[in-house]
């Protein structure tokens, strides 16, 4: 309980976070109930031998996920839970769960089991500091919020974006950034700056099926390069390189959507050297390289990329919120008229309520929490799936265990297919995402996405067990029907 809670001085997460997330725990698992009293700001700091700005900062974060209130005079007291506590609830009650292998899941076959998005369900939304943040940038700006804004975006949000890129070795100025309407936006700007008809783009295969469908818009040639484990095939790269004269390479070098691979340092540095060699540009998407659980491999590409030779778009849907629609570009100098007046043609500007509300959610360093509460979630999912999948599909099913993002990318045996497979999950109120949709042109016929963005540990367990049971029945089902299939015809 509150005596046990300790704080780690030397570990780089700060010391007014662990103390909340340790609290938050407390709450969740309803070792601390509703109304009893949190120890005094002054007491508990001399207890954890800290400042009493770590315990006002703890409490202020819990305050704002409704997990406390305070009673002036008397102190800060826990709140009793609210639905939307719910689901961060379950997490922290199923790792007890989990371990005990015998346990028996209640299968509730009302709700859908959604691997197949990848966008985060609302109960992960920072609701409560994002309205008192609309509410404190009106009390500032008024109608200025509501005006028309520079295509290129709010000026304090590039200066803060600018800041923030640094802390992943990244520099760029005010100029280099602009502001986009979410990644997909972004896509599509740099498809209608640089394809024409008929021009060669090069993207990994398999690949995010948004880009896939801009090419296509533009009547772009695609070409696919095979995506390993380590990274892009550089082999085929380089072959193909020689052969075509791409206007751009698309990739997703950390946690790539859909396989979750992420390059290696070499397989990076490689690209690097590839595009000096053959001066090409490369079209980094990022959209998940914060949400690194075992690993510190995610380093950008855009990071190495000494020559201007990358475009980095980085959304705030997967880390933030999705119905923000907010991302960002970082361009090299010769590109900015020309995708500046894309972006223009295509909505004038970003929504300026929500530029100003990111600026100041960063500039109140939240932004620091939302991503540690978020891979707080997200790393107890993606346990819970590693050992889900280990535990219930049948082995001839292979797959790469990513070392973060939101994907696994699973490999059936040839005898099935994804639509057999996906059709029978939905009738067992399980939701897939079928690996054909990934492909620019003759899609393999076995593979399968599966995310954890909008599903419980419960219900990872819940869904992949029963996926597993699908997939057995397939497969003996397949086997019975390939014997006959060899019966002589008499
Ligand atoms: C790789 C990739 N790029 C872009 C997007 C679109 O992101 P946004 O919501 O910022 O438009 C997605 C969404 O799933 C994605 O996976």
């Amino acid at each position: 309980m509150i005596e046990n809670i300790e704080l780690n001085k030397s570990a780089t997460k700060h010391l007014y976070l662990q103390l909340y997330s340790q609290l938050k725990e407390l709450i969740l698992k309803k070792k601390l109930t509703a109304d009893t009293k949190l120890p005094p700001i002054r007491k508990f700091a001399r207890k954890l031998n800290v400042n009493n700005v770590t315990i006002v900062n703890a409490y202020n974060l819990l305050e704002e996920e409704e997990l406390v209130y305070k009673k002036v005079g008397s102190g800060t007291f826990v709140a009793p839970l609210t639905v939307q506590h719910k689901e961060e609830q379950d997490n922290y009650l199923d790792e007890k769960v989990y371990i005990d292998e015998d346990t028996k899941f209640t299968d509730n076959q009302e709700e859908i089991i959604n691997f197949a998005t990848g966008a985060p369900t609302p109960n992960l939304f920072p609701i409560a500091p994002f309205k008192r943040l609309v509410n404190k940038v009106l009390d500032r700006d008024g109608g200025y919020a509501f005006g028309y804004q520079k295509s290129q975006g709010y000026l304090a949000l590039r200066k803060t974006i600018s800041s923030y890129i640094a802390n992943y070795n990244i520099e760029a100025n005010i100029n280099e950034i602009q502001i986009i309407s979410g990644a997909q936006q972004g896509i599509d700007i740099l498809a209608k700056t640089f394809l024409d008809y008929g021009d060669t783009v090069f993207v990994e295969r398999p690949t995010y099926p948004g880009a896939i469908s801009v090419f296509n818009s533009r009547k772009a040639n695609i070409v696919e390069i095979p995506i390993t484990p380590e990274g892009i095939d550089i082999t085929v790269l380089e072959e193909k390189l020689a052969k075509h004269n791409p206007k751009f390479l698309y990739l997703m070098p950390n946690f790539q959507n859909p396989t979750g691979y992420s390059y290696s340092k070499k397989n990076k540095e490689r690209i690097i050297e590839l595009a000096n060699k053959y001066d090409l540009l490369i079209i980094e998407d990022d959209c998940l390289s914060n949400l690194n659980y075992t690993c510190d491999n995610n380093q950008s590409l855009k990071s190495l990329d000494q020559n201007e030779r990358i475009i980095y778009i980085k959304s705030f849907s997967k880390v933030f919120m999705p119905g923000l629609r907010l991302a960002f570009l970082l361009i090299p100098e010769r590109h900015f008229e020309d995708i500046l007046i894309s972006k223009y043609i295509s909505d004038i500007f970003t929504d300026g309520l929500v530029q100003r509300v990111l600026d100041l959610y960063f500039k109140e360093e939240m932004w620091e929490k939302q991503i540690t509460t978020l891979k707080e979630t997200y790393s107890q999912r993606y346990l819970t799936m590693c050992k889900a999948l280990e535990k219930f599909l049948p082995q001839e099913v292979k797959f790469i265990t990513p070392q973060g993002g939101l994907n696994f990318w699973l490999e059936l045996p040839t005898k099935l297919t994804d639509a057999k497979l996906q059709q029978e999950a939905l009738q067992a109120n399980i939701n897939l995402a079928p690996g054909s949709v990934f492909y620019a042109a003759s899609p393999p016929k076995n593979k399968i996405r599966l995310s954890i963005a909008a599903v419980s540990q419960k219900e990872i367990k819940q869904g992949i067990k029963r996926l597993g049971e699908i997939i057995k029945d397939q497969l003996e089902d397949s086997d019975y029907r390939l014997d006959d299939s060899f019966l002589p015809l008499v």
